[in-house]
């Protein structure tokens, strides 16, 4: 598989070099550009198409290896039907489609922009770079041996032609930031778990300073003077020190409130004394999804210089079985002071986002605070892949978020709340028990954690479906697909920085 894609912008009318491909729209009409491109072959397209069946229809492609008299080494026409319907997430799609019918021996590949309704204007153009992007990634850091067919160019170039090729280029600079922080939440999802350790993945987010994110690592230590009682307790049974990692970027106007980005960042999740069956164990190593869309979150916002008070907090913990392991029957105290009787060391995911959702309302008193965790089993069966759960205490951020989702893409769907639900969790002993019985997993989960954010406006995202072992799509082709970053990013684009 290629590993490093170079998109440029160059004006409409430029040669193409490489592949050239063009858009067609239906019934094969196309633009001056593209007809321009293919005038000395005659009736080359009608042919083709008709032998292939080609219409133009949107999500359809045309190769045409080796077009004789046409000045490109090859010819793909992408059908883009009605380009007048276009949506943004359309295009975007419209370019990760491109990316994965570029063949593996093409290095070089030219985009004709245009269409017979006009030229892509410089959003759209940025738009279709950006879904080149999220295509283009692949994990196979690993590999050291290439399987036949894989032998594709470690480099590959793609040139849009465009018809303002600077507002391209500047259009594209704020997505090329989103881009790359949906590639770090992906490397670290996709990172196995004797690599990526609390401490190991504390250092990679460190690695946000060098685009001016202020970053603070709290041990064990700093976290029992603060009296993060569960949190603790989940990663006592491990080996690797637990972390809580702070990321703050400054933005926006001087003292104005932040919003606070908080996640779920369990390293392995074995289930602890109450271990998990081995089947299908390994996938728990994406049991810091949620953390990991909170980096690359934070990464987006401060490589486009987004123009927030942003607050990113996650906590890195291990959940193992050993000596030390904390158990069912033991009773905690959360830095709130509230107490918790453990019935299941597996749900430990809770434990860490309750002190660290107490501890972000305290100290930063947000604006607003959104949690992402891959929390519960229950909200795969509730709503499999293509939704992540949202519980959230106030209107207006639960339409903020959906509208988000419908526009990137990463779409959630909202759950209830309510005091029946949480009457599920007292306990006989503690103030509350960390699971509440056979039914409603996902929404007793979000229950516990609304015990913990008080009166601030909240958000939680069950991503247990969507963050790991992800849908492969246009956009996606990786098991760790980076859900949350681009969610999170145009989230605080339209409901702050407008
Ligand atoms: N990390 C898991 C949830 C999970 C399951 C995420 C499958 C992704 C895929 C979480 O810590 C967990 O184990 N939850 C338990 C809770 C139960 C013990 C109340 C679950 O969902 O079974
Ligand atoms: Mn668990
Ligand atoms: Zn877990």
């Amino acid at each position: 598989m290629p590993d490093s894609l170079k998109i440029t912008f160059a004006p409409l009318g430029s040669a193409p070099s490489g592949l050239a491909v063009i858009l067609a729209a239906s019934d094969l009409a196309l633009s001056k550009t593209a007809a321009a491109l293919l005038a000395p072959a005659k009736d080359l397209l009608a042919r083709a198409a008709a032998a292939d069946g080609f219409k133009g229809k949107s999500g359809s492609f045309l190769d045409i290896v080796a077009p004789e008299k046409v000045a490109a080494s090859r010819l793909l026409v992408a059908g883009i039907g009605k380009p007048a319907d276009w949506k943004e997430l359309d295009v975007i799609r419209l370019g990760g489609a491109i990316c994965g019918r570029l063949p593996d021996a093409v290095t070089e590949a030219t985009i004709v922009a245009d269409t017979v309704a006009g030229a892509l204007s410089a959003d759209q153009a940025a738009d279709l770079a950006l879904g080149l992007r999220l295509r283009f990634y692949a994990f196979d850091r690993y590999k050291t041996k290439k399987k036949d067919g894989d032998e594709g160019p470690k480099k590959r170039s793609v040139t849009i032609l465009v018809a303002d090729e600077k507002a391209a280029r500047k259009a594209f600079k704020s997505r090329e930031g989103i881009a790359d922080g949906v590639d770090v939440a992906r490397d670290l999802v996709n990172e196995p778990p004797n690599v990526l350790s609390p401490p190991e993945f504390a250092k990679r987010a460190a690695a946000l300073e060098r685009l001016g994110v202020d970053v603070e690592i709290l041990g064990e230590k700093e976290m029992k003077k603060l009296g993060m009682g569960a949190l603790l307790a989940v990663g006592q049974g491990s080996r690797k020190e637990s972390q809580v990692v702070v990321m703050r970027w400054d933005g926006g106007k001087d003292g104005a409130a932040p919003v606070c980005l908080i996640g779920k960042g369990v390293c392995f999740d074995t289930g602890g004394i109450s271990l998990k069956p081995g089947e299908g164990m390994q996938d728990m190593k994406g049991d810091m999804g949620g953390a990991a869309a909170v980096v690359g979150a934070m990464h987006a916002l401060a490589a486009r210089k987004a123009k927030v008070n942003a607050v990113g907090i996650i906590g890195l913990v291990e959940n193992m079985p050993d000596g030390n392991a904390y158990r069912p029957g033991d009773i905690l105290t959360s830095m709130s002071g509230q107490t918790i009787e453990i019935i299941n060391t597996d749900a430990e995911g809770r434990l860490v986002l309750a002190d660290l959702l107490w501890y972000a309302k305290g100290r930063f008193q947000p604006k607003f605070m959104i949690n992402l965790a891959t929390l519960t089993g229950a909200i795969m069966v509730a709503l499999g892949s293509e939704h992540a759960g949202l519980f959230s205490n106030n209107d207006e951020l639960a339409q903020n978020l959906t509208a988000s989702g419908l526009a990137t893409g990463e779409r959630v769907w909202r759950m209830p709340l309510s005091p029946e639900y949480d009457k599920l969790i007292d306990s006989q002993f503690a103030d509350m028990k960390n699971t509440g019985g056979r039914y409603g997993g996902s929404i007793t989960a979000a229950q516990f954690l609304q015990r913990f954010v008080g009166d601030t406006p909240w958000a939680h995202l069950d991503v247990a479906g969507t963050a790991m072992n992800s849908v492969k799509n246009d956009l996606n082709r990786s098991w760790g697909g980076g859900w949350g970053v681009r969610l999170l990013d145009r989230l605080v684009a339209d409901a702050c920085e407008s």
